[in-house]
């Protein structure tokens, strides 16, 4: 009895010293363009979806998020901070999105639980491209994101160009930055049109 309980222990000794050279050594191949295993996408991706589900289950969803001036908001800070990753009707494709492992879901052709959008928006993903935006953004903004991503899959590229045009500003960023999917803080505070 005594026996078998060394081999075990030793054989898991083993392996936690075999996993641990395995990471120390760089063998492991960190590069986004060498896909996972199967199985540890359908890990991860189950680890994922469970997370956000149970973390998303106390959010209160706020009653106005049919009311047409928090959609509109919600648009200019969508074409501000989100195509180049996640694209939008008439924006087929962008330089960052190939690269991009998990690649981001095309928000406009997916249908986000309200939730669960707000959740990851103000959170972001581990070890995804996916930023927390809730350092830069209070909830009442990341709501009109929420509010926005409703009403986005089935928009027209006419529809979409219309509503982006009307909406207000992203005040976060100067006026040169509104026009470019990636806008950077940095040069917003240099540009001199900038309001605080
Ligand atoms: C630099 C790229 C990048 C930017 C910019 C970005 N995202 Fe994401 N986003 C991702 C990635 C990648 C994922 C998927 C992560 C994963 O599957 O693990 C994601 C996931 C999401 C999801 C979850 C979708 C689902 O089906 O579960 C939502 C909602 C979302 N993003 C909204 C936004 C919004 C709104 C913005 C702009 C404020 C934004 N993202 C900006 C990369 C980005």
């Amino acid at each position: 009895m005594k026996n078998i309980l060394i081999v075990l222990l030793g054989a898991a000794l083993a392996v936690v010293l075999g996993l641990y050279a395995y990471m120390y050594l760089g063998m492991y191949n960190m590069g986004a363009d060498s896909p996972h295993w199967r199985m540890t996408v359908s890990m991860l991706t189950m680890m994922r979806e469970r997370s956000i589900e149970m973390h998303a289950a106390e959010v209160v969803v706020p009653s106005n998020l049919d009311d047409p001036a928090v959609i509109l908001k919600g648009a200019g800070q969508y074409a501000a901070m989100c195509t180049g990753c996640h694209l939008a009707p008439g924006i087929a494709d962008s330089e960052i999105r190939p690269g991009l492992y998990p690649r981001p879901p095309n928000l406009s052709k997916v249908r986000v639980d309200p939730r669960e959008a707000f959740w990851v928006i103000k959170h972001g993903i581990k070890m995804s491209a996916m930023p927390a935006w809730g350092f830069s953004h209070d909830d009442a903004t990341i709501w009109t994101m929420v509010a926005f991503l409703r009403k986005l899959p089935g928009m027209t590229p006419t529809e979409y160009r219309d509503i982006v045009a009307k909406a207000p500003p992203d005040d976060d960023m100067g006026p040169m930055d509104r026009d470019m999917p990636m806008g950077d803080h940095a040069s917003a505070a240099a540009s001199p049109t900038h309001r605080p």
